[in-house]
């Protein structure tokens, strides 16, 4: 059609490296990737819960490598890299998704451990991912970089103050590297979901979450790992090449709900 410029709509060939790839979200991010052509570099701190992604991938026609990473230990950081680029030879995106939830108090005795380990891993992780990933994700024609929050980003939850803080702290770092970047041709966004059905949330009783739903979510329920990995896609997408430092709720419309 004349007056537009085909902007491709396919990841087919481009190299994704997602953190806490082995269940959750992650692990959907990494299924919906491979399925529309990437070469997935699917990483965890849980070797093994890794390689069975990665197995499941290749046995059914896709192109992934299961790596074990530590978003807080450099050197393993540095080691997955390595491998990944000895593998595939370049980085197109990166999807910091690794995260863990510690539920404290303020007055907690424990609250300063509380702090430190959920900064480390949703914070701190991503920053170190991002360093390290930048000298490669430079050379690609369409970097993306897409940071995981979370609706906690920009509301609150009592008795989460550490994750609360953090997830707020991933919105920042997103703007700040979205303006930081961006010149030099690399997107940079967030994904905020809110109640999805993974390990995250599955100590929470069926009857609560029904409820918690009902009340709060204008689509009256949690949303599946599938429905955030889709929306991860779209913004790697070379097409969205002028979506920048959004913070883009996937939250069945949670945080516009009034009544
Ligand atoms: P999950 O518990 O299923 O997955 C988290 C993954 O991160 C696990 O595979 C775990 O092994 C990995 N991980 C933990 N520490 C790590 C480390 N130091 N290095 C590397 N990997 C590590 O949980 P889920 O829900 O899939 O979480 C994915 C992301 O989504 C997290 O950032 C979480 O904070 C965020 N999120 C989750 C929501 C939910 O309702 N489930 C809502 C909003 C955000």
């Amino acid at each position: 059609m004349e007056g537009f410029k085909n902007l491709s709509r396919s990841v087919k060939g481009r190299v994704t490296l997602i953190t806490g790839a082995g269940s959750g979200m992650g692990k959907a991010t990494a299924l919906v990737f491979a399925s529309e052509g990437a070469k997935v570099i699917a990483t965890d701190i849980n070797e093994e819960n890794v390689s069975q992604v990665a197995k499941q991938i290749n046995s059914s026609g896709g192109e992934c490598i299961g790596i074990p990473l530590d978003v807080t230990d450099k050197n393993s950081i540095k080691d997955a890299l390595d491998l990944a680029i000895k593998e595939f030879g370049h980085l197109d995106h990166l999807i910091n998704n690794a995260g863990i939830s510690s539920p404290t108090t303020i007055e907690d005795e424990d609250y300063d451990h509380h702090w430190q380990t959920t900064l480390d891993v949703v914070l701190t992780g991503q920053v170190n991912l991002i360093r390290a990933s930048l000298p490669h994700l430079l050379k690609s024609d369409a970097a993306r970089i897409v940071n995981i929050s979370s609706t906690e980003g920009f509301g609150a939850t009592a008795f989460v103050s550490p994750y609360t803080a953090a997830k707020h702290g991933v919105i920042g770092l997103t703007r700040s590297l979205a303006v930081e970047l961006g010149p030099q041709g690399i997107n940079v966004n967030c994904v905020c979901p809110g109640p999805i059905n993974t390990n995250m949330t599955a100590h929470i009783d069926t009857k609560d979450k029904a409820t918690f739903a009902r009340r709060r979510v204008g689509l009256k329920r949690y949303g599946e790992p599938e429905e955030v990995a889709h929306a991860t896609l779209s913004l790697c997408l070379p097409a969205s090449s002028f979506i920048n430092g959004v913070a883009l709720p996937v939250d069945g419309g949670l945080s516009i709900r009034r009544a």
